[in-house]
C-alpha cells in the first residue's frame, strides 16, 4: 500500500490533520463540502486561528503534497487511507451528538471506493458508532469488506493543535480482532511518531471510541472538581489557587487541569460529556455517568457566580454601569467562541443593564457574529475605558501581563474581577485596585 491519504472534513481537526500528515511527507488530499472553506485553504488562508498551522499549510501547499477538493470522486480515486474528520456537534435541544455529517461522509465515499482501502474515523463519536459504520461501509462499497474501517480518536487541543498532532501522547487504533491490514497500515502511517516513542495501542472499536470520551470526561471532572473546591473556598475564606498548588505536589493527582475559574467551554468538553451521558442512557448505564450531570452543573454555576461577583463589586446592580470585559474566546490562543464562558458572562451582564465592551486579541470577529448585541473594543484599554469594573474572563498572556497603572489610567473605578485566577492580587491591590476572584478571599 502506498500512502496517499485523504482527509474528509477540513474543520479544526481535519485541516490540522491534513497539514500535519503532509508535513510528514505524505501526499494528502483534503475534502470539504463547503466550497468557501476549500477555496480559502487552497489559497493558504486558514479559516480559524491556530498558532503554527498556517505556515505548515502554506509550506505543504507549495510543495504540492497537500491539496484540497470538494469532489468525493477525486478523493475515492486518490486515497489509500481516508480519514473521517467531520464534526459531531450536539443536537439542538438535546444532549446527544448529531452524527449527520459522519453518516453523510460515509454514504458519499463508500459507493465510490473501487479498490481495497482503509477508512479511519477520527471524529469523537458515541460508543457503538464505528461498528455501525463498518457495516454500512461494507454494504455500500463496491469492494465490500476490502474497504476496512478503523477508529483512531484524536486528542488535540486548540492552540496546541500542531504540536499535539505531530507529538501525541498516544495513538489509539480501534479495529475488529484480526483486522491486521488496518492496524498495519496505520502503524506505517504513524511510524514517524512511534519511532519517536509514542505508544501505539490497538483495541476493539468500542474501547477506542471510549478512550476519547472518557479522557474528556476525566478532564472536565478535574476542572469541575477544583471549581467545586473553589465554591467551598469562597465559603470559608480559603484560597483555591494555593489549594490546587498544594494538591499538585501529589503526583497521583497532578497539577494539570486544576486551574479554578470560569470553567470549561469550547467545542469539545461540554458537548462530549453531554453526548456521553446521552449514550449511557441508551445503553442503560446512565447511573454510571450520573456524576457528569454534576460536573456540568458545577461548570455552569461558575458563570452565574462570576456575574454575581461582578454585580456585588458594582454595589448590587449593573444598571447604568460600564463594564470592560477582557476575553471572548473559550480559552487563550484560540479564536473559538463556541460555548465560551467569557461571552456567556458578558451577554448576561449586558442583559442585566450594564454597558459592556469586550476585547479579545483573536476572537472578536467570531464574537461579533454570535453576539452582535455586545460592544467591542480594539484593545484592552479600549474595552476598559470609563469602566466601573473590569472583568478578566479569558487568560490571554497580554492580560496576565497588564500593567495595573496603565489600565487604571483609563477606568472610572479601579475594580477588577479575575475570572481565571490569572493575576497577582497583591500587585493589583498595591496599585489601588479592588481585586476579586473566584475561589479566593
Ligand atoms: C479538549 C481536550 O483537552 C482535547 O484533548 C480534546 O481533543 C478536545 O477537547 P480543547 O477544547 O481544545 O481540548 O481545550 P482544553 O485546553 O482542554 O480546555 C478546555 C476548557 O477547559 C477551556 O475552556 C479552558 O479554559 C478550561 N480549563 C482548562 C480550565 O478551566 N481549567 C484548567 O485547569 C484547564
Amino acid at each position: 500500500m502506498t500512502h496517499r491519504l485523504t482527509v474528509i472534513g477540513t474543520g479544526y481537526l481535519g485541516a490540522t490533520h491534513a497539514a500535519c500528515m503532509a508535513e510528514l511527507g505524505y501526499e494528502v488530499l483534503g475534502l470539504d463540502v463547503d466550497r468557501t472553506k476549500i477555496d480559502r485553504l487552497s489559497a493558504g488562508d486558514l479559516p480559524f486561528y491556530e498558532p503554527e498551522l498556517e505556515p505548515l499549510l502554506r509550506r505543504n501547499l507549495a510543495t504540492g503534497r497537500l491539496r484540497f477538493t470538494t469532489s468525493f470522486d477525486e478523493v475515492a480515486g486518490f486515497g489509500d487511507v481516508h480519514f473521517l474528520c467531520v464534526g459531531t456537534p450536539q443536537r439542538a435541544g438535546e444532549y446527544a451528538a448529531d452524527l449527520g455529517y459522519l453518516d453523510a461522509a460515509v454514504d458519499a465515499l463508500a459507493p465510490r471506493l473501487r479498490r481495497p482501502c482503509l477508512v479511519v474515523g477520527k471524529s469523537t463519536v458515541p460508543v457503538g458508532t464505528a461498528r455501525r459504520l463498518a457495516g454500512r461501509l461494507a454494504e455500500l462499497s463496491p469492494v465490500g469488506e476490502d474497504a476496512e474501517l478503523a477508529w483512531n480518536p484524536e486528542f488535540l487541543r486548540e492552540g496546541f493543535a500542531v504540536q499535539d498532532t505531530l507529538h501525541p501522547d498516544r495513538i489509539v487504533v480501534g479495529a475488529p480482532l484480526g483486522a491486521d491490514r488496518a492496524t498495519k497500515a496505520l502503524r506505517e502511517v504513524y511510524a514517524p511518531m512511534t519511532a519517536a516513542g509514542t505508544p501505539f495501542l490497538v483495541t476493539d472499536y468500542a474501547t477506542a471510541e471510549l478512550v476519547k470520551v472518557s479522557a474528556n470526561a476525566f478532564l472536565a471532572t478535574k476542572i469541575s472538581f477544583i471549581n467545586a473546591m473553589a465554591e467551598v473556598c469562597e465559603a470559608t475564606g480559603a484560597d483555591v489557587t494555593k489549594l490546587s498548588e498544594a494538591l499538585a505536589h501529589d503526583d497521583r493527582i497532578g497539577g494539570k487541569f486544576l486551574g479554578a475559574g470560569l470553567g470549561f467551554g469550547g467545542g469539545c468538553l461540554p458537548k462530549d460529556i453531554r453526548a456521553f451521558m446521552a449514550r449511557a442512557g441508551e445503553l442503560g448505564v446512565d447511573q454510571a455517568l450520573s456524576f457528569l450531570h454534576e460536573v456540568d452543573a458545577i461548570n455552569t454555576r461558575r458563570r452565574v457566580r462570576m456575574v454575581d461577583l461582578a454585580r456585588e463589586q458594582l454595589g448590587g446592580s449593573f444598571r447604568g454601569r460600564t463594564v470592560g470585559v477582557l476575553g471572548a474566546a473559550f480559552k487563550p490562543n484560540s479564536d473559538d467562541v463556541r460555548d465560551s464562558p467569557a461571552l456567556d458572562v458578558a451577554a448576561a451582564i449586558r442583559t442585566q443593564g450594564a454597558h459592556v465592551t469586550v476585547y479579545d486579541p483573536r476572537a472578536l470577529d467570531n464574537a461579533r457574529r454570535v453576539h452582535p448585541d455586545l460592544a467591542y473594543g480594539g484593545s484592552a484599554l479600549d474595552a476598559a475605558r470609563d469602566a466601573h469594573a473590569v472583568l478578566l474572563l479569558t487568560e490571554w498572556p497580554e492580560f496576565r501581563d497588564m500593567d495595573p497603572d496603565t489600565l487604571g489610567s483609563v477606568v472610572t473605578e479601579r475594580n477588577i474581577v479575575d475570572g481565571r485566577n490569572a493575576l497577582d492580587p497583591d500587585r493589583w491591590r498595591t496599585a489601588g485596585w479592588t481585586y476579586r476572584a473566584l475561589g479566593r478571599p
